[in-house]
């Protein structure tokens, strides 16, 4: 126990990290004690205090032909999104400083004691942001994935009668909602949802999420008026909004999508994430405005948006916690504390 502990606080002696030597689901997903990886010129090593999981991490390393397209090759590392303090920074950084509290993306190596990031990254695969004051670690773990597809996939809605930029997206400007929308988001209670949720009604829009019938309490604590998913969803939406909706998030897969177009809002004002559908906008975190997620790290601090985090793990215990997140029932966020 002692050797253990000491191992995760000497950089020098290396770390655990989770690791892949085959692909495949949670059971390929093992923890060892790895080399200390150093910070070359341009880079900070960061002592990851907690990693966030999402979808993706599960759905990169699950076979070969995925791993490939995100330029993985074995051994892999696992997770992206990471928060913890600055421990070693590389020649010519500016702006960060050892004892520096950030977080960020790693791809595909975040759950580990340490990751060496790109100082001047701009994308999940590989950035670092400084973490407010009044956000906690696990909270700044869950940001960067979700809060900035979230981001983007609000953005693509665009600016239909009413919606979003000067007519109260406050300190969200790249929203494309407004008071006068009444926005339906499925899948709402997820990692991407609880973002979308009370992104959206920051910026004044009327809220209806889809989630099973267990998730209406949550989904009310977010700021959304339930309607669980499945078979007769447009009639559910319409008894709830007789006046109609006009804009749509699917998080989820296609019913949202198909229910929207049945209400009669134009593609236009409809987005996914997880699906392709000819004539539908579809967004990717990579899209999300400049600042996006910053925007978000402010609200948080500010107390005007929270993170529910459904369940936290430590390190060895991965395999339960991708597990978990890959039923896709979570109500909000999965973190490994590390
Ligand atoms: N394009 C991108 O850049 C991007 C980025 C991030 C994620 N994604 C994709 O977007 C999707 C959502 O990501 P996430 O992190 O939010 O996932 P998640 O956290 O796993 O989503 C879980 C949520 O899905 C809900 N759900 C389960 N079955 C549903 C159904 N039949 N209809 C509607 N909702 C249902 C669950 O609600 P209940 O618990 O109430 O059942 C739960 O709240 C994933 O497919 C992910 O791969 C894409």
């Amino acid at each position: 126990m002692q050797a253990q502990a000491e191992s995760r606080h000497s950089s020098e002696g290396g770390g655990r990290a989770v690791r892949l030597r085959s692909f495949g689901g949670p059971e390929a997903l093992e923890v060892h004690q790895v080399p200390a990886p150093g910070a070359g010129p341009g880079q900070v090593r960061v002592r990851v205090t907690a990693a966030g999981l999402n979808p993706m991490d599960w759905v990169m390393t699950a076979d070969a032909d995925t791993a490939a397209r995100f330029g993985l090759t074995l051994p892999v590392g696992f997770g992206t999104d990471y928060a913890g303090v600055i421990d070693q920074v590389g020649e010519g950084v500016t702006g960060f400083a050892p004892g520096d509290r950030v977080f960020g993306g790693a791809l595909s190596r975040a759950v580990a004691d340490l990751v060496v990031v790109d100082a001047r990254g701009d994308t999940a695969a590989d950035e670092v942001h400084h973490t407010p004051e009044g956000v906690d670690d696990r909270t700044a773990a869950t940001l960067t994935i979700a809060g900035r597809t979230a981001a983007a996939a609000l953005a693509a809605l665009g600016s239909g009668s009413g919606s979003g930029s000067g007519s109260g997206a406050q300190s969200n400007p790249g929203l494309g909602l407004g008071p006068d929308d009444t926005v339906l988001i499925g899948g709402a209670g997820g990692g991407v949802g609880v973002f979308a949720v009370q992104l959206a009604r920051i910026a004044g829009a009327r809220v209806i999420g889809t989630g099973s019938a267990a998730s209406a309490d949550h989904l009310h604590s977010l700021g959304a008026e339930p309607v669980t998913y499945g078979d007769g969803l447009t009639d559910r939406v319409r008894a709830l909004a007789p006046e109609g909706i006009t804009a749509a998030l699917d998080l989820h897969g296609v019913d949202t999508v198909h229910a929207a177009r049945e209400l009669g809002v134009p593609d236009a004002r409809i987005c996914t994430i997880a699906a392709q559908i000819e004539g539908v906008p579809a967004a990717n975190g990579a899209n999300a405005a400049p600042g996006a997620l910053e925007e978000i790290a402010a609200l948080i601090a500010a107390g005007r948006l929270r993170v529910p985090v459904a369940a936290t793990f430590p390190i060895d215990e991965i395999r339960r916690a991708t597990e978990l997140q890959a039923a896709r029932h979570v109500r909000g966020k999965v973190v490994i504390d590390l």
